[in-house]
């Protein structure tokens, strides 16, 4: 049955039920046994047909993941980094950490002129702001390690696209359009995303022959294809050529590690999240934490109220974020600790329902930049296996360059470490000395694959781009679906808010607060400022369109894409 066929009679079926009268958000997406929500058509087809073969998620996970590389360039990606959280269901979980990593021959002081200044643009355009990727090696040790079906049968469809091309609809031409003033200056990639030096358009085939060649490396010989192989020696050799300081030994020294997730409870729902070198994790389970103690569902969603605990819970977990997390094998924050309960009650006692608590009050560093060049994709397989997935070039089209001959966007990962501690990232984020840039050191990232569990059962996969408004944005699903009992696709579309300790500013989506709402938050002392959106969230909910509702017909997966973005699709079968 196609995706709009299968919306089609949810929408129905619910029409029919004695429901109580819901937000103006379509139904989720059902489907019977397989699921894959991606930011890319062509990507969420080529998991489902390999769930449909019998692969398991992982499995899927390692063909969207490719595809995307291919279909999705602005930040899908084989040469930047993610994270992926892997859930049984038996209940074993993993998480392997493929963040990018710094050049052995990096600096703490790599992005300042001589007077000690950030030199802007160096970290995020141009072969001085790549990291070592990890996208390659990510997923082939998710492969070896749990996936069931040969390689060479999962990069197909991906080789096949960037071979023989594919027709790009109006959304993908209007995302390589943002990239064209910036591809003309990159030869190699103008080549590839321009035509005839001007932006492709709708209905015209973008076939991507070197990235086909780096795809069918990989495929034959596993990360040596990437790592070992021409394309790193492109890369590296391009580097050089261009003010760049990546080494061969870089890439050869590049692991992929497998983590423990980080998990906590939250209203009899258990979330697994992503652990340093992510703060996705540590901040979500942190804002729970402090919002547990308070009746949301009587606060009513958007709320001057609700909104008030909202700002001051995330206010508290982004200070304790900037000042505290880095990449475990350089810090050792006590991440058990800021997660505790016993923690998130003492930071609500601090919390007054009458005043908002000025963002400096709560100390540390005076205030790095997170691109939201990122994409998200969430996959159950027919067994209940989950995989959650986030993974990024850091800005939309990562550095804006590419080696000639690999066909290969590469990231600016590194602009998500600080540049200088205390000055502000291109977010406004402020850093501590935690997140200072160090040889083979992985940035703090705020990528937030994650699951939610109810009683050993798998309830949610979610995820979402966005950067520092990645945490605020699942948070806000999740306590959507569960303070606020709406349906998957009514937690996903509902506007949101967003804070982060520095700026001391209250960001609101269009629509998120009726004026009286924001005169009271006002009153309190909030700043507010109306943003654009900069999420994408991709998240499936098993057994029911809702949690505690009852399924529709045979469906077992509801799935709902983020309308904030033009692009992608949930598939199942
Ligand atoms: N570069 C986006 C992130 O790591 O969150």
């Amino acid at each position: 049955m196609g995706r709009r066929t299968i919306s089609l009679v949810i929408t129905a079926a619910l029409l029919l039920q004695p429901l109580a009268v819901r937000a103006a958000a379509p139904a989720p997406v059902g489907a019977e046994h397989g699921m894959v929500v991606s930011a890319h058509r062509l990507a969420s087809e080529a998991g489902v047909e390999v769930l449909k073969k019998g692969g398991n998620a992982v499995d899927a996970a390692i063909a969207v993941a490719y595809a995307l590389a291919v279909t999705y360039p602005e930040a899908g990606n084989i040469g930047g980094g993610g994270f992926m959280t892997v859930r049984w269901r038996d209940g074993r979980e993993a998480f392997i950490d493929f963040r990018e990593e710094a050049p052995g021959a990096a600096t703490a002081t790599l992005y300042q002129n001589a007077k000690g200044e950030v030199v802007p643009g160096l970290s995020t355009r141009g072969y001085l702001a790549v990291g070592v990727p990890g996208t390659v090696a990510g997923l082939e040790l998710a492969r070896q390690s749990f996936g069931s079906l040969p390689r060479g049968e999962l990069m197909a469809p991906a080789i096949a696209l960037a071979r023989d091309g594919f027709i790009l609809d109006q959304a993908d031409a209007d995302f390589l359009a943002e990239g064209a003033e910036d591809f003309a200056k990159d030869p190699p990639s103008a080549a590839v995303f321009l035509h005839d030096g001007r932006p492709w358009r709708k209905g015209e085939r973008l076939v991507q022959t070197d990235l086909a060649h780096t795809l069918e490396a990989i495929s034959d010989r596993g990360a040596d294809g990437f790592y070992r192989g021409e394309a790193a020696r492109r890369i590296v050799a391009a580097s050089g050529a261009h003010g760049g300081i990546l080494s061969l030994s870089d890439f050869e020294a590049y692991r992929a590690l497998s983590r423990a997730p980080l998990d906590c409870d939250y209203r009899g729902y258990h979330i697994v999240s992503a652990p340093p070198p992510s703060s996705g994790g540590v901040v979500i389970c942190e804002t729970l934490g402090i919002l547990s103690g308070y009746p949301l569902g009587q606060m009513g969603f958007a709320s001057s109220s609700e909104a008030h605990v909202l700002t001051e819970a995330l206010r508290r977990a982004y200070h304790d974020r900037n000042l505290e997390l880095g990449d475990p094998a350089f810090v050792h924050p006590d991440v058990a600790r800021l997660i505790s309960p016993a923690y998130t009650a003492q930071l609500r006692a601090g919390i007054f329902m009458d005043h908002a608590t000025p963002s400096a009050s709560l100390g540390g560093v005076t205030p790095s930049h997170e691109g939201t060049s990122t994409t998200h994709f969430s996959i159950v397989d027919a067994q209940g296996d989950a995989v959650s997935l986030t993974y990024t070039l850091n800005d939309w089209f990562g550095a804006r360059v590419m080696a000639p001959g690999t066909g290969v966007l590469l990231n600016d990962e590194m602009d998500d470490f600080s540049s200088k501690p205390g000055v502000p990232n291109q977010f406004g984020l402020v850093e501590g000395a935690n997140n200072a840039i160090a040889p083979r050191k992985r940035p703090l990232s705020s990528m937030s694959p994650s699951l939610v569990t109810r009683d050993g059962q798998l309830v949610m996969v979610v995820g979402t781009p966005g950067g520092s408004r990645i945490p605020s944005a699942v948070i806000q699903v999740l306590i959507n679906a569960i303070d606020y009992d709406m349906t998957l696709t009514e937690a996903v579309d509902a506007p949101r808010l967003h804070e982060q300790w520095l700026p001391d500013i209250l960001y609101y989506e269009p629509f998120a607060l009726s004026a009286d709402t924001m005169a009271a938050l006002a009153a309190k002392g909030h700043r507010l400022q109306q943003v654009g959106y900069d999420n994408q969230v991709a998240a499936i909910l098993v057994g029911a369109p809702a949690l505690g509702a009852k399924p529709v017909g045979s469906d077992r997966l509801y799935g709902a894409l983020d309308p904030r973005l033009p692009t992608g699709s949930v598939d199942g079968y």
